[in-house]
């Protein structure tokens, strides 16, 4: 019998991560990659020392307290955490970590895409070349909305939502910013901070949401803040889908009050509302934020890092409990 920890990875995770958990651990992985629901999962993790999830696992407070005793740690391959019940598992004593950091550049790549594909429609010129139902260039045709010099709120100028402001800076955005506490002046960099998020958007010509998935954000931008922002604004989404209230954006989206969104993340992954597919003047993403090679490799070295000072019987660098 081996005398190495034994880690349940519930995802397939790229090469040279699973390279380095199949040397300093017993790893059960998954090799179809598919998610396991809650019961396999519970199963699976019979005589584990550790799990390590992606936010397509969830860890609810139910999940957590039939987890077999000896799981010791959750090692998230996510910066995002709302998939886990902390507080079900500070009650079980199960350390839980995350991977901040390592994925707030590429992030902050996509909610660019986003911005840029929203506002240039760039999803109807894509389907007219493929469908070939490009007539000719026209002097009127698929106008979209300039990026450069217009304003962008930062909803939850954390890290990506800082990142994101520099990119922006690049197309001569103005930059306004609603963060619980205001950044420094040095991390605020002449970005204009507002005081709540109703104080924001009248200033957002394009809005993008960087806060984390919490009970408060829950359904943040509905029908009543929507209405905040300037006609013909732009929401761009990278953070979490639950942060939308998808019938107050859908109705937005139609009545022309936005003029187009850019979303990476959505309410019930992978089977979104389908109302947004059937929408021209939207430009969707498949949760794709943190997908580079370089990023999914420190995502996965990040978590072992966490996981190899758990089980060395040390503090992880990014404990959440
Ligand atoms: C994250 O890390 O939270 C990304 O959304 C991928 O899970």
């Amino acid at each position: 019998m081996s005398d190495k920890a034994v880690v349940l990875v519930t995802r397939k995770l790229p090469q040279a991560v699973e390279a380095r958990l199949e040397q300093d651990y017993d790893a059960r992985f998954n090799n179809e990659d598919k998610v396991y629901t809650s019961e396999e999962l519970i199963e699976l993790a019979a005589g584990a020392d550790a799990i390590i999830p992606c936010h397509t696992e969830k860890l609810t407070a139910e999940v957590i307290q039939r987890l077999p005793d000896s799981i010791r740690a959750i090692c998230s391959f996510s910066v995002g955490y709302d998939h886990i019940d902390l507080d079900a598992a500070r009650a079980r004593g199960i350390i839980v970590t995350n991977t901040p950091e390592v994925l707030s550049d590429a992030t902050a790549e996509i909610a660019m895409l986003c911005m840029l594909g929203a506002a240039r429609r760039a999803y109807e010129g894509e389907r007219e070349i493929r469908t070939e139902t490009w007539a000719d260039w026209s002097a009127t045709y698929q106008l979209g909305i300039q990026v450069t010099g217009k304003r962008l709120g930062i909803l939850g100028a954390g890290r990506v939502g800082q990142i994101m402001a520099r990119r922006a800076r690049g197309f001569d955005m103005e930059i306004h910013y609603y963060k619980r506490n205001r950044l420094s002046a040095n991390l605020e960099a002449g970005a204009i901070y507002h005081e709540s998020v109703e104080a924001l958007l009248p200033h957002c010509d394009f809005l993008s949401i960087h806060c984390p998935a919490t009970p408060e954000t829950h359904h943040l931008i509905n029908a009543e803040r929507i209405a905040l922002l300037p006609d013909g604004a732009v929401v761009v989404n990278t953070a979490r889908g639950a942060v939308v209230d998808d019938n107050a954006l859908i109705e937005a989206l139609r009545s022309g009050k936005l003029f187009a969104a850019g979303l990476d993340v959505f309410n019930n992954e992978p089977n979104i509302d389908p109302r947004y597919k059937e929408l021209a003047n939207t430009f969707l993403l498949p949760h794709i934020g943190s997908a580079t090679r370089e990023t999914r490799d420190a995502m996965g070295f990040r978590a072992l890092d966490n996981l190899d000072a758990i089980m060395a019987g040390g503090e992880p660098r990014d404990r959440l409990v």
